[in-house]
């Protein structure tokens, strides 16, 4: 087993947790050196002596042979995790729009590396999807994947259909929560969604691309009068991220608000939960569902992630190499 010194980056929502979530599994016997934090001068519970500012006091420490980076910023979190490759160490993000924007940079560094890189935690939170789309399903078998990706905005949804609150008060909850992105226009325009339906296709699929290629649109333009109609047609309305391989040897993606029948298990997906509905060969249908944004959730797929750095765990990304990746098609469909 590794033995594995750990510096973290980010002592936010999902930093925190982390530090808690550590603090309660001694048996994972992973030792948090550092954390590398912005602002020095906020009250922190957890020893002073942990914290710096400065990154190279994590990035060039030849002991921390892992770097889990949890930080808001996209564009720090890069720098961050390609000098982490360079100085040798595994990283663990949780920064799905950095694994959005830069997934053939991150895959060329693996490959030339074999370094991990793990983030269970960018898509879905506690919902164990990617190592899924990883390990269990065969690329011809997988026939179609519909998902709600974003706690942030499926809470909002709840709020306001079922309890009829304004849509600005339902999103100060998400953000009080710990839900949203500190943009929340991220969540709320669909950016986030679309940004985990791009890596998510790449390990159903195999398929890379960027975030813009794909439809995608979120829940600003939706009014208490759709709500109105989907009841009375016994629908729910719910931002769906969805995949399917065509006839014609493409995939169709895209993330848009749609009604969901009552009998798709993605209606019962409330509040900040997320849900992933897979159709494929053999297995037929598969509900997975958890929550899907908030500190502990998210800690613990990053949690996760290091226990499996224990016994080497690595994305293989068979389906990216082992098979012809399939195309994206702009042709979509819209029924749940
Ligand atoms: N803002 C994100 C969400 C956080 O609401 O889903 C979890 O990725």
């Amino acid at each position: 087993q590794n033995k594995l010194t750990i510096g973290l980056f980010g002592f936010g929502v999902v930093g925190e947790g982390l530090y808690k979530v550590l603090q309660q599994t001694p048996s994972l016997n992973a030792n948090l050196k550092k954390v590398c934090i912005k602002h020095a001068d906020k009250e922190r519970n957890a020893p002073a002596a942990l914290f710096t500012t400065d990154k190279n006091d994590i990035l060039n420490d030849a002991e921390i042979n892992v770097v889990v980076e949890v930080i808001d910023d996209a564009d720090a979190a890069f720098e961050i995790i390609t000098t982490a490759f360079k100085n040798g160490k595994a990283v663990v993000s949780a920064n799905k729009k950095t694994i959005a924007e830069h997934l053939p940079e991150f895959l060329k560094i693996q490959q030339e590396t074999g370094l991990p890189f793990l983030y269970e935690s960018a898509a879905c939170a506690s919902i164990p999807v990617i190592r899924n789309l990883e390990e269990y399903y065969d690329n011809d078998l997988l026939h179609s994947i519909k998902a709600i990706v974003n706690g942030s905005t499926n809470y909002i949804l709840t709020k306001i259909f079922e309890e009829n609150l304004e849509f600005n008060v339902a999103l100060k909850q998400a953000q009080d929560l710990g839900f949203a992105e500190s943009n929340p226009k991220l969540d709320v325009e669909g950016f986030d969604a679309a940004n985990k339906w791009t890596f998510l296709l790449t390990h159903a699929y195999g398929i890379v691309e960027a975030t813009e290629n794909i439809l995608f649109n979120g829940i600003q333009n939706i009014q208490l009068s759709d709500a109105k109609v989907a009841k009375e047609k016994g629908y729910e309305v719910k931002l769906v991220a969805q995949a399917k391989k065509l006839s014609n040897g493409k995939v169709a993606a895209l993330v848009l608000p749609q009604f969901v029948s009552k009998e798709n298990p993605l209606a019962l997906v409330k509040n900040e939960y997320n849900g992933v509905v897979i159709e494929s060969g053999f297995a037929d249908e598969q509900f997975f569902y958890g929550k899907g944004a908030g500190s502990f959730p998210t800690a613990s797929a990053v949690l996760s992630d290091i226990s499996a750095l224990r016994y080497d765990y690595r994305y293989e990304y068979k389906k990216l190499y082992h098979h012809q990746p399939f195309g994206l098609s702009n042709d979509y469909y819209l029924s749940v």
